[in-house]
């Protein structure tokens, strides 16, 4: 551990073990330095993004045999492809004869076909062809496939980890799908999925995500007459989640549309979750959203984002409106974000208090999560 925290300013320390000792009710804000510095940046790649299951999208996005999508985990290039088998496999994206990433974008395929030379691997990842190489009797191709990363699909959502023997998500998780399972956002239907870049540091964009004391001030046209910030309570976290609740406001005529399995009151409300460290989801009976992220830079983040419906009934004139709703939120958050980051490099911004747990709970959630993971690198210096 000698040298990972090299670089990080002293009350980045400090605040960093200060958090563990906050409670809802006397918890601060962290410092700029826990956004801007990059060296916290790199210590939260090796640390956390690296050694944590990622989320990378929804499995429906592939629904059928050969469907695929790529992506890129730092730096890995990744297919997410669903085998003829119907399993859903996290494969290296680079072709083992001379590196050529195999698939780009999103499509079907029967075959994963290199287009540099034409090296073909089967929807498993097992090289099945390497054209004029019968010559090469030092070569084995049935010892040859794209090797794969762990891959597992949790509520209809896939995460990757870049460890193939890493230890399974679900179990950490189990705690909330008790509290979630009536909503089924396994059997949602994904509708709408953009990639977009936000210029915004990965944890000021779970921060905002994830707190609703900002929902009745900034968003006062869009959510505020939905889901006012007094209607928001915040529920215990995990160590792999953590959220909070929103009321629908109860003047707004909104159709009661859901699983047979939620209760009156669910389908009163939102429930907002973030599976750390890259992936917040907005769910609620009818439809839900969901953003999962990679950190750019400090300052940006490579964001998915997409809606999920429940049943087959929405027409493509509601799905649209959801969709509008949807980024015209966002696009007020992003007017925040893009400019907090100057804010944190500000040489006069001290930390300032939280509001109480059911509007900013989930923000401390957030720097207790990200103090327990560096926890070792923290405690190896001091
Ligand atoms: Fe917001």
């Amino acid at each position: 551990m000698e040298g990972l925290m090299d670089g990080l300013p002293n009350e980045l320390f400090t605040a960093l073990r200060d958090v563990a000792d906050y409670g809802y009710d006397d918890a601060w804000a962290m410092p700029g330095a826990f956004y801007v510095s990059p060296e916290m940046l790199d210590l939260e790649r090796r640390e956390i993004f690296a050694r944590e299951w990622l989320c990378v999208g929804r499995a429906d996005e592939i629904p059928g045999p050969g469907d695929y999508f790529t992506t890129d985990i730092l730096g890995e290039p990744i297919a997410v492809v669903r085998g003829h088998d119907g399993a859903v496999r996290a494969l290296s994206n680079v072709c083992r004869h001379r590196a050529m990433p195999v698939l780009s974008g999103s499509g079907t395929a029967r075959r994963l076909v290199c287009p540099y030379h034409s090296w073909t691997y089967d929807t498993a990842g097992q090289l099945i062809g390497a054209p004029l190489m019968q010559g090469r009797e030092d070569f084995d191709k049935k010892g040859c496939r794209l090797p794969e990363f762990g891959c597992e699909v949790w509520q209809g959502f896939v995460f990757v980890h870049l460890d193939p023997e890493a230890a399974p998500l679900a179990p950490r998780l189990a705690d909330l799908d008790k509290r979630i399972a009536g909503y089924h956002f396994e059997a949602m239907h994904t509708r709408h999925v953009t990639h977009e870049i936000w210029e915004t540091n990965w944890k000021s964009f779970v921060e905002n995500f994830m707190e609703g004391y900002h929902l009745s001030a900034l968003h006062k046209e869009t959510l505020h007459p939905v889901n006012p910030t007094r209607l928001c309570e915040h529920f215990p976290s995990g160590d792999a989640y953590f959220g909070y609740t929103v009321g629908f406001d109860p003047s707004m005529a909104r159709e009661r549309i859901g699983h047979p399995d939620l209760t009156d009151a669910e389908i009163d409300t939102c429930v907002m979750i973030a599976i750390p460290p890259n992936l917040v989801i907005g769910g609620a009976s009818d439809y839900s959203s969901f953003i999962c992220f990679e950190p750019a830079s400090t300052d940006a983040i490579r964001a998915k984002l997409g809606l999920f419906f429940h049943g087959d009934a929405w027409t493509e004139e509601q799905v649209d409106r959801a969709i509008v709703l949807f980024h015209d939120t966002m696009e007020e958050d992003k007017s925040v974000l893009d400019h907090i980051g100057r804010g944190l490099r500000s040489s006069r911004y001290t930390p300032g208090p939280l509001a109480a747990a059911p509007y900013e709970g989930c923000v401390l959630d957030l720097h207790k999560y990200v103090a327990r993971r560096l926890n070792g690198a923290v405690a190896a210096v001091r």
